[in-house]
């Protein structure tokens, strides 16, 4: 980035390779993310380090490695204009990690839902890196000065103590790290599970009708919506506290057909779920099948794929570098 283009606000995010995207993965997050390219300096990541803190098999994780990365530029994440990089190849990720780290204290690493989750989830590995993960989160966007950080309502938690973190850090030192931002769209932020409304969509959820891969494919995704849970009151009204399954799909189709919610419910007054549930599925369906087409191409072209994530990383470096040196330097690590 120039200088001059340094002056544009900074945007960055990340997603972990743990297997393919789920819907709420592409609404809540990377659908934003190909939007915001023209205003804002963005670095878009795959989160590598971040899947290590659950057990994965290593063949897997490369793959999914370079399939997350395939399935961002299909997605409509544009090389020549944002940075797209795997967090492992920028080692000032890692730098920054440690010194987050002794900047964030146990209780507000304690207080993380996703920690809890998680550990709850896997009690077999409640691992050290599974603790500290938003210290490496912080460290993600807190290395590149980031204003922005397009997430779903799921990370806001991990963004409030990467606020927390830079604050403090600044203040013991001194000014020296950008307070982030969430960028958190109102509808979509949090999908919620097709098989149990009242849980968001999550690609570990170990029942596969709970969620719509980005690679499922038409036959898969309207089978799934017509077996969405819903009620037993046959009204398609927005109302996600009494109706959480049926509110669900219609910030599905609003997203997806651009009508707004007041539009959908008179779209479908009168109507059964059976209806609507076809026109969810068929409105995803016929949303997804042009990212599926560019994904399949882009996969094929496995050099094209590396080819942008070694630039990306290269491009990711030369601002990583200079941050980390500049956060040695302030606590005192010497340099020669
Ligand atoms: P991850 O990989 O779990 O999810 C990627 C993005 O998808 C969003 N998301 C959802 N949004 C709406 N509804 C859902 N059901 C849903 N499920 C997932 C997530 O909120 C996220 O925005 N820790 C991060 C990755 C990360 C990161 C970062 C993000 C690492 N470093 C720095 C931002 C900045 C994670 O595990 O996301």
């Amino acid at each position: 980035m120039s200088e001059q283009s340094e002056r544009k606000r900074v945007i960055l995010s990340g997603i972990q390779p743990t297997g393919t995207f789920t819907l709420g993965n592409y609404i809540g997050a990377v659908r934003n993310w190909a939007k915001l390219q023209d205003q804002f300096n963005c670095l878009y990541m795959v989160a590598d380090l971040h899947a290590l803190t659950v057990r994965q098999d290593p063949a897997a994780l490369r793959r999914n490695t370079r399939e997350a990365a395939a399935m961002l530029l299909a997605a409509g994440i544009d090389p020549a204009q944002s940075i797209l990089f795997v967090q492992s190849h920028v080692p000032a990720h890692t730098q920054l990690n440690w010194i987050l780290c002794c900047n964030a204290q146990f209780g507000e690493l304690s207080r993380m839902t996703q920690f809890k989750d998680k550990s709850a989830k896997h009690p077999d590995n409640v691992n050290g890196g599974l603790f500290t993960y938003p210290a490496l989160m912080a460290a993600d966007i807190l290395i590149y000065n980031a204003d922005l950080v397009p997430v779903g309502q799921d990370q806001t938690q991990h963004l409030e103590l990467a606020r927390n973190v830079a604050q403090r850090f600044n203040n013991a030192y001194s000014p020296t790290f950008t307070l982030p931002e969430g960028y958190v769209t109102k509808e979509g932020a949090k999908i919620m599970s097709l098989a149990d409304p009242t849980h968001k969509m999550s690609k570990s959820d170990t029942n596969v009708n709970a969620f719509i891969l980005l690679t499922d494919d038409r036959d898969t995704i309207t089978r799934k919506f017509k077996r969405a849970v819903t009620d037993s009151d046959g009204v398609v009204r927005y109302d996600p506290a009494n109706k959480p399954g049926v509110s669900n799909l219609i910030a599905i189709y609003h997203i997806f057909t651009g009508k707004s919610i007041e539009e959908v419910e008179r779209e479908f007054d009168g109507q059964g779920y059976g209806v609507f549930k076809e026109a969810v599925g068929a409105a995803v369906a016929d949303g997804l099948a042009p990212i599926q087409g560019e994904y399949a191409r882009i996969l094929a072209d496995k050099a094209y794929v590396d080819g942008v994530l070694k630039e990306g990383a290269a491009a990711a470096s030369r601002i990583a570098d200079r941050m980390i040196q500049k956060v040695y330097r302030k606590v005192g690590l010497l340099q020669l």
